[in-house]
């Protein structure tokens, strides 16, 4: 990144908060929280230090492109955020319904440490934050064209603070293995940042004391699909009380993405025989892609 390059996407950054209605910035000291401003201000170097270099060296993130993009050949020289989505319009997508235009992959950046640092200040669900030992952000590229979307932490994922790292989260790699997928090829996350006690079902409060950090992550990615593992995630992202059975099969939206409903990996540890059907979902999401699920005609 160069410091050019910092100006466009900290005035993308800024003007997203503003659309997203961000002003302060915690900033887990004493003193008050700075405006968004004042913060990117105050934070510029760090930002700048710590994304140097990335606009070029993230092939992690190309390899999403060429992965996720198969009929097109990415050059390696091509701006990551432009190797990262695919270089032509994916024709059956509903276009524009995110709130907020695409930021560049520096603005990404920056935009989730933000975020971050204000989940890791949150101290919303008291029964949480005095258990917790971390907050689970999410993990996968900013630029990923698929968003997996779980419920909550377990404990696992409490301790190590990333996303489906547990017995669950073993299944969701194998499921995407046989899916085609890397599990670095998607964004993972969840609609609760942290563990609820003793692995409990999340309640609507705490969905919604969340909702304004992954809504605000979904538009920053503006992924094409996702996929809502079990009900707590169709409660999150489809603001549904309908059960997985009844929603799964077919695909709904929200705002510029297409959602796919099935079973929660950790349901299907428990119902093995519910596997099928969730990879029956499985490809359908991939044919709808276009990607060939590995061993089929
Ligand atoms: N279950 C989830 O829904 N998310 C995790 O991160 C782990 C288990």
């Amino acid at each position: 990144m160069q410091r050019n390059q910092w100006k466009t996407a900290s005035e993308q950054l800024l003007a997203h908060w503003r659309r997203s209605g961000i002003t302060h910035v915690p900033s887990g000291k004493l003193e008050a929280n700075p405006s968004a401003t004042e913060w990117l201000e105050r934070n510029e170097n760090r930002i700048f230090e710590e994304n140097e270099g990335t606009a070029n060296s993230d092939n992690s993130t190309a390899i999403v492109g060429a992965a996720l993009v198969p009929t097109q050949s990415l050059s390696p020289s091509l701006p990551i955020e432009q190797a990262a989505r695919p270089l032509a319009p994916v024709s059956n997508l509903v276009q524009g319904r995110w709130n907020t235009s695409p930021m560049d992959f520096v603005a990404r950046q920056a935009a989730f440490q933000v975020l971050s640092e204000q989940v890791i200040a949150c101290r919303k669900c008291e029964d949480m934050v005095c258990r917790r030992q971390r907050t689970v952000f999410g993990a996968g590229p900013t630029t990923a064209r698929i968003v997996m979307f779980g419920e909550a932490p377990g404990a696992d994922e409490d301790r190590l603070g990333e996303p489906f790292v547990g017995a669950a989260g073993q299944l969701l790699d194998k499921i995407l293995i046989a899916s085609g997928l890397k599990r670095d090829e998607v964004y993972i996350m969840n609609s609760l940042k942290c563990r609820p006690p003793n692995n409990r079902t999340p309640v609507e409060s705490e969905i919604d004391n969340c909702r304004p950090f992954f809504e605000t992550q979904l538009e920053t990615i503006q992924p094409e699909y996702i996929v809502c593992w079990g009900s707590i995630a169709v409660r999150a992202v489809l603001k549904s009380t309908e059960s997985v059975g009844r929603l799964r099969g077919k695909f709904h939206s929200y705002r510029g993405a297409k959602v796919m409903v099935t079973y929660h990996p950790a349901y299907l540890l428990r119902n093995p025989d519910a596997k099928k059907l969730t990879w029956e979902d499985m490809k359908m999401l991939m044919r709808e892609i276009g990607i060939k699920v590995p061993g089929s005609a």
